[in-house]
């Protein structure tokens, strides 16, 4: 079983001697690695001992990104309510409920007229009719 990484601990690893990121609920070690980032040492120090997951995801990082990863593993982090880590699917979720009631909104836009314009036709329809 891999190692459990408390909050505390996680907080202990935010200076360039020793540094710790959050990905996914997983913690790793990126002391050695900060030198060879690609995308320089400042991206990652920002994000030292804090839940980088969104940062890493937003730029896209290879596969071979990805597979550095776990060559730094140092565990599985401990969820407090202290630091919350954000799956994914939390703001995609709201994202949804939030388009779909836009989506929702849009719609009655063109309803409505449309529900307008065919009542006034068959109106016409059947008083013309009944002429
Ligand atoms: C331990 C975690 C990380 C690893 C192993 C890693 C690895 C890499 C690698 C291999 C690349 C080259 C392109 C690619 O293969 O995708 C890259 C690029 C990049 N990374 Fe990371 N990265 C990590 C964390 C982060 C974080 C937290 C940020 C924060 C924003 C970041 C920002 C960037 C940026 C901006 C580039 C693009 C550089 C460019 O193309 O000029 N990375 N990273």
């Amino acid at each position: 079983m891999s190692k459990l990484v408390t909050f505390a601990e996680l907080k202990q690893h935010k200076t360039k001697d020793s540094i710790y990121i959050l990905i996914h609920e997983k913690v790793y070690d990126v002391t050695k690695f900060i030198d060879e980032h690609p995308g320089g040492d400042e991206v990652i120090l920002a994000e030292a001992a804090r839940d980088a997951t969104e940062a890493f995801e937003d730029v896209g990082h290879s596969d071979e990104a990805r597979a550095l990863l776990k060559d730094m593993l140092v565990g599985d982090f401990e969820k407090t309510d202290e630091l919350k880590t954000k799956p994914a699917s939390t703001s995609f979720s709201h994202n949804s409920t939030v388009n779909s009631a836009v989506q929702q909104g849009s719609n009655m836009m063109y309803f409505v007229p449309l529900a307008v314009l065919g009542a006034y036709f068959a109106w016409r329809y059947y008083s013309n009719g009944s002429l």
